[in-house]
């Protein structure tokens, strides 16, 4: 049985602690709080200890097969009786709930993932108004008629929800990511089971019983803990209309091929190593803060973080500099711990993946200017004892080819490199398997916008760094994904368009 640090437990607050305490935690289906149907559990783990929060249910198949079940009754019977008024009503509710419930939910989120707290009210807050865009959506869902040119005929179309969608999630903004997928998907009127990652099961697992308290029928939002077997489970079953990915383009693969073979509706948010360039004439009092931002947060892992820095030949050693010494500088500790500005990493298999990366960094020839793997490089390092921490890393003298260049390291690893040429650095740039983000610094109007052209890549961030809100849509080019979230573009991802034919 799970038992959590005395250190630990004494900095939640009571909400947060009964919860993390009240385990084994349980999955909702059909509105019930109900164990895996072969009893199993696992542990989830505070990555700032590496000792275990508490216990969590298991799902498997019979539970993917329950879950799905209980979506698809919900779906041909109360959730189909509620009004798009009453639905927009339902998901302001939920939204004000997530709001009430903040502290708790944020406590949670820091303890789980490991994140500083102050990071995790931002992320509950961009819940909050990411609910509440997709709350004005549901009385604005319209057909058309279509000017046909047989006669008599009138012809027009209906938007209906897509069925019962499986929303798989990563652990990196637990919370965030299950909501950029349940909130469009409540709006159109879909039934959900929803997979958060084995690393952070248990906001999700908030999340349901919010829902319920709401007042959306049972069976609108089932939660399923688990590991990839859980989502693999999910992704294969024939109850399931559409699937919904946000993870690593490994398994997003993976899951777009079995979709390919089922035929079912697929949208994915995969990884990236998004390209950021200062440009000769950057205000570099903003493009230092904003580069270092760009990586380090949520320490380094985020799909679209600025992962490869191109900087002016003639501003390089400045830079480099000036971003070596805030690496140095950052408080790196318990995500709980109010002085913490940069947290551990998710897990034991993230930091070793991060340190192998670290290691193929030296060992091809590039130079270590900040951080490294036992954080002894230069100053910033974790607190002694457990804990996944690496400290913010900064490599120099690095080559385009090497796999510290190429390849995603989703941790607080950023290598810099200089650039001659415009066009030169837009090449290197989109030399890359994937799409998701671009940055560019400039006081120049014309390069800014030269440059954001050429880059290819689903978000371009100019003067600036990671930028979003609800109505924005937010994807990747290439190997980094398939649609959109966010904005309109994601409503449309969870409705299917039905062509009414009245020969009168
Ligand atoms: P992952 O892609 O294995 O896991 C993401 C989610 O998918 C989790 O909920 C997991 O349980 C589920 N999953 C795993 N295998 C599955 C399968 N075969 N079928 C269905 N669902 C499955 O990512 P992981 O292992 O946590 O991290 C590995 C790497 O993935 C990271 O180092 C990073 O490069 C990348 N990643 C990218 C993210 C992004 O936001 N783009 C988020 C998390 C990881
Ligand atoms: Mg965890």
């Amino acid at each position: 049985m799970a038992a959590m640090a005395t250190a630990t437990a004494e900095a939640l607050s009571p909400a947060a602690r009964e919860f993390a305490q009240g385990g084994p935690q349980l999955l909702v289906i059909g509105g019930e709080r109900v164990e895996a149907a072969d009893g199993r559990l696992f542990e989830t783990i505070d990555p700032a200890t590496g000792e275990a929060i508490c216990e969590v249910a298991f799902a498997g198949s019979e539970d993917v097969e329950r879950a799905t079940a209980a979506a698809r009754a919900a779906l041909d019977g109360p959730l189909r009786k509620v009004s798009p008024s009453k639905r927009a009503g339902l998901i302001y509710a939920l939204a004000e709930l997530i709001k009430a419930n903040g502290e708790q939910l944020a406590e949670l989120e820091s303890l789980d993932n490991g994140k500083p707290l102050a990071a995790a009210k931002g992320d509950i807050a961009a819940t909050v108004s990411h609910l509440r865009y997709y709350a004005g959506w549901p009385t604005k869902i319209e057909g058309e008629t279509i000017p046909v040119s047989a006669r008599d005929v009138l012809c027009y179309t209906v938007r209906e929800p897509v069925g019962v969608c499986a929303q798989i999630v990563p652990w990196n903004y637990p919370l965030l990511m299950a909501i950029w997928k349940v909130a469009p998907a409540l709006a159109a009127g879909c039934a959900i089971v929803l997979k958060p990652a084995e690393q952070t099961p248990l906001t999700a697992l908030r999340l349901g019983e919010l829902a319920l308290e709401a007042g959306f029928p049972k069976g609108t939002l089932n939660i399923l803990t688990g590991d990839g077997s859980t989502g693999a489970a999910l992704v294969d079953s024939p109850a399931v209309d559409k699937v919904a990915f946000t993870g690593s383009t490994v398994v997003g693969r993976e899951i777009g091929a079995k979709c390919g073979r089922s035929l079912k509706r697929l949208t994915l948010e995969l990884g990236g190593k998004s390209p950021n360039i200062i440009l000769p004439d950057a205000d570099l009092d903003r493009a230092i803060p904003g580069s270092y931002q760009g990586i380090y947060s949520n320490s380094g892992q985020a799909c679209n973080a600025g992962s490869r820095l191109y900087v002016a030949h003639e501003l390089f050693d400045e830079v480099i500099l000036r971003l070596a010494s805030y690496a140095r500088e950052a408080k790196v500790g318990p995500g709980l711990d109010p002085e913490t500005e940069f947290g551990p990493l998710i897990s034991e298999e993230q930091l070793e993946r991060v340190r192998g990366y670290i290691d193929s960094g030296v060992a091809d020839g590039a130079e270590l200017v900040a951080g490294g793997a036992s954080g002894d490089g230069n100053g910033a390092a974790g607190p002694a004892g457990g804990g996944y921490f690496v400290p913010p890393t900064l490599f120099t003298g690095v080559e385009d080819s090497m796999r510290i260049a190429r390849e995603e390291i989703f941790g607080p690893v950023l290598v810099a490199m200089p650039f001659e040429e415009l066009e030169e650095v837009a090449a290197r740039a989109n030399d890359t398997e994937y799409g998701l983000a671009a940055g560019l610094w400039t006081r120049d109007v014309s390069n800014a916008h030269k440059l954001a052209a050429m880059l290819q890549a689903g978000n371009v961030y100019v003067n600036t760094w990671g930028g979003g809100d609800p109505a924005a849509p937010f994807g990747g080019y290439k190997a980094s994904g398939i649609g959109r979230e966010k904005g309109h573009a994601n409503l449309d991802a969870y409705l299917e368009t039905k062509t009414v034919w009245v020969q009168l």
